[in-house]
């Protein structure tokens, strides 16, 4: 055989090697998109809770690495999923006791108050620092005068910086992690890991919030919804959809589940499903419940993309808050559903009560952030 075609035949070997190995070794994603899919993936009828804890820890193990986070997001042991849950939601309850939401709100206030302290602020910055302020006071009971403006802001750009640097592959040195903590353990001395409990609390509410008071900064009834919510914070008030003048006005629960229904914060739900190396390239090891892509479909109303609070209105057949996914479905789902909007609304609403154009505004920059993207933001002193 001539000398090149053995060559050949060796690189076609090689290269077959090759895209067999990456069959076998490249996890196989699948997406579910429909609402049926993203149901039945979040809550399989056939499979136990120790299982979809495993299908769920696997992909969150970045946040052991970003935050030091040992929660129920990150292990598959069901004492650990129930003494957590159970524990969060003993903090959640004593703030909906009738004397705590009250409590909550002239936290709220303070915190805000606290936080507006010069003639221009960066947008993203002053949202995470009261977010942060209200979960650490309102839930942590941490005093209000321990949480010094510059640490609460360096705290909050620390845990941006460690989750955008999760997503790479650099492994992150633990000095940031360990100043974070420094500052933490200060404000929340009696529990072991305070960053487990912080964390799903203030990452989402801030983004919430933070897209809440956008919409309603631009649009005068969505204002007008959360001033009379701030005079009046109480569930009623939180459900009630108004009549000003000519146009209809949106309850601000109805404007926090449009948000969440617009703007998923947690737009992808992934399950890594551990399946033995021979089946890898034929079966997915990796389903991604596709919350954002499911939220749009033409069950939301012919306009799912357009901001529309008043699709949350009973006279619409559809959406109802049931089928909204934002929290997840299921067993796992968030045991916050029902918490996180009215909280959300009494800090958005005590924002709103400032940025009333005669002392602070808000400067809109390009385009509405996500965890980031929100360069150009602004609060301004009038
Ligand atoms: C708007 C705000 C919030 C959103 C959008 C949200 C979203 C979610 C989602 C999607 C899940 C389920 C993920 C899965 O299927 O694995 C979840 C779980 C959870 N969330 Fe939230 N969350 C919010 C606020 C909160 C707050 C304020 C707290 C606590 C004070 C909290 C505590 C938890 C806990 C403990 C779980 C785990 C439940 C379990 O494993 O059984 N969340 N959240
Ligand atoms: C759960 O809490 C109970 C009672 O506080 C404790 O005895 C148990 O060790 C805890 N389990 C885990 C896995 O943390």
């Amino acid at each position: 055989m001539p000398h090149t075609s053995i060559v050949l035949i060796f690189s076609a070997a090689v290269a077959v090697a090759a895209i067999v190995a990456k069959a076998f070794t490249t996890p196989k994603t699948r997406i579910h998109s429909s609402i049926h899919a993203v149901r039945t993936l979040l809550s399989p009828p056939d499979i136990p809770t120790p299982a979809l804890l495993h299908a769920r820890s696997i992909p969150n193990q970045c946040l052991v690495k970003a935050l030091g986070i040992s929660s129920t997001f990150v292990s598959d042991d069901t004492g650990i999923h129930d003494n957590f849950t159970r524990e969060a939601k003993v903090l959640i309850g004593a703030v909906s006791a009738k004397e705590g939401w009250s409590r909550l709100v002239d936290i709220a206030e303070i915190c805000v108050n606290r936080f507006l302290n010069a003639k221009s602020l960066d947008y993203a910055t002053f949202v995470q620092s009261v977010t942060l302020s209200v979960v650490l006071a309102g839930l942590l009971d941490t005093d209000i005068e321990d949480l010094d403006p510059v640490d609460v802001a360096f705290v909050t750009k620390a845990i941006n910086d460690r989750w955008a640097q999760s997503k790479s592959s650099t492994t992150p040195t633990t000095e940031v992690l360990d100043c974070i903590n420094h500052h933490i353990m200060r404000w929340v001395p009696d529990q072991t890991n305070p960053l487990n409990l912080i964390i799903p609390a203030y990452e989402t509410m801030w983004r919430v919030t933070a897209i809440a008071v956008v919409y309603s900064n631009r649009d005068s009834v969505l204002r007008d919804a959360f001033i009379s919510y701030n005079e009046n914070p109480t569930d009623d008030q939180f459900h009630t959809f108004a009549n000003e003048g000519t146009r209809a006005q949106p309850s601000v629960e109805a404007i926090i589940c449009e948000v969440l229904q617009l703007h998923p914060l947690t737009r992808h739900i992934t399950h890594a499903v551990v399946v033995p190396w021979w089946k890898r390239p034929f079966v997915p090891s990796i389903d991604v419940a596709d919350i954002e892509e499911a939220h749009k479909l033409p069950l939301f109303g012919n306009d799912p993309e357009s901001f529309n609070p008043m699709r949350f209105h009973v006279s619409h057949a559809a959406p109802k808050r049931d089928q909204l996914y934002a929290f997840g479905h299921g067993k796992l789902k968030c045991i916050a559903a029902s918490w996180a909007p009215p909280a959300a609304a009494v800090i958005t609403a005590k924002i709103m009560a400032r940025l009333d154009d005669i002392a602070f505004k808000l400067q809109e920059g390009p385009c509405i952030g996500k965890r980031e993207g929100w360069e150009g933001w602004l609060i301004q002193g009038v």
